[in-house]
């Protein structure tokens, strides 16, 4: 779904002053209300504006006067540039994002866009959420417990190449990866390369837990082994946790002892 990004007047029923004018980039956690800190749920009250790809949009609660602009996924520096110029003629303008807003999200279009495309005079406040990555560790235990890194396996928005390269250099320092954006419907060979390449490092039955939609009534969580994942099973709502050669998995629980 798209609607045409024209800056149109805020509809009455909103508080007539906002108390900003400003972009507030709010984190709604990975799904559900569970994960919507009192934080971001106060800031989304606030709004006059709520812009984001349409998916996010609509997990925010419809209140009257407010105005909702839902967007298709592809269009981040678009969106970031609507939401600014929206706030610059005096609206209190969230932008939504899906985890935290940091992380392979809306925040850093924003700034970006702000930096680039002049901008400088309108407010920005970042506005933390639970991520993906967090949400799936904690579903089996604590497979975060030592030292990790994210890795989005996105080529929409880098070269393969730099992913690759990157993926080798986490594997060979032995850290947890969590790997988002793994795979979506057109896009299957990433996830494929990169297991080969991981297992150049890491023994083939090293734990990877395959979060799926966590926090959604849609939620699957599995721990599988590096050997023997299926990547036709992950698509773009899965999140992925790979161990580090001292992951281990214990009953139902994978954790990575904190000493060394
Ligand atoms: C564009 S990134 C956005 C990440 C988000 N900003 C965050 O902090 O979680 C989207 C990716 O996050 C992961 N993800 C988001 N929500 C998820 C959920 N509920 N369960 C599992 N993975 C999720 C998936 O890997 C998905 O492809």
């Amino acid at each position: 779904m798209s609607t045409v990004l024209v800056p149109g007047p805020v509809a009455s029923g909103v508080p007539d002053k906002p108390v900003g004018a400003e972009v507030v980039v709010i984190g709604l956690g990975p799904a559900g209300a569970q994960w919507l800190t009192p934080e971001a749920r106060t800031e989304l009250a606030a709004a006059t504006d709520i812009v984001g790809y349409a998916t996010y949009v609509n997990r925010v609660p419809v209140r009257p006067g407010q105005r909702r602009h839902a967007t298709d996924n592809r269009v981040e520096a678009e969106r970031a540039e609507f939401a600014l110029d929206l706030a610059r003629r005096g609206s209190r303008v969230a932008v939504v994002s899906s985890g935290d807003p940091g992380v392979f999200a809306m925040a850093s279009a924003v700034l970006e866009t702000r930096a680039d495309r002049g901008y400088d005079d309108v407010p920005v406040r970042i506005i933390p959420g639970l991520t993906a990555a967090h949400a799936v560790a904690s579903r089996v235990g604590a497979p975060l417990g030592h030292d990790f890194c994210m890795l989005s396996l996105s080529d929409q928005l880098k070269p393969w190449p730099v992913i690759a390269e990157r993926l080798e250099a986490a594997a060979a320092a032995d850290l947890v990866i969590a790997l988002y954006n793994p795979a979506s419907r057109s896009r299957r060979r990433q996830l494929e390369d990169a297991r080969e390449i991981l297992l150049r490092y890491r023994k083939p039955e090293t734990p990877v837990v395959v979060g799926r939609a966590v926090g959604s009534d849609a939620e699957s969580v599995r721990v599988v082994t590096l050997d023997e994942l299926d990547t036709a099973e992950v698509d773009m709502r899965t999140l992925l946790i790979v161990g580090s050669s001292r992951t281990r998995a214990h009953g139902s629980t994978v954790f990575t002892p904190r000493s060394y």
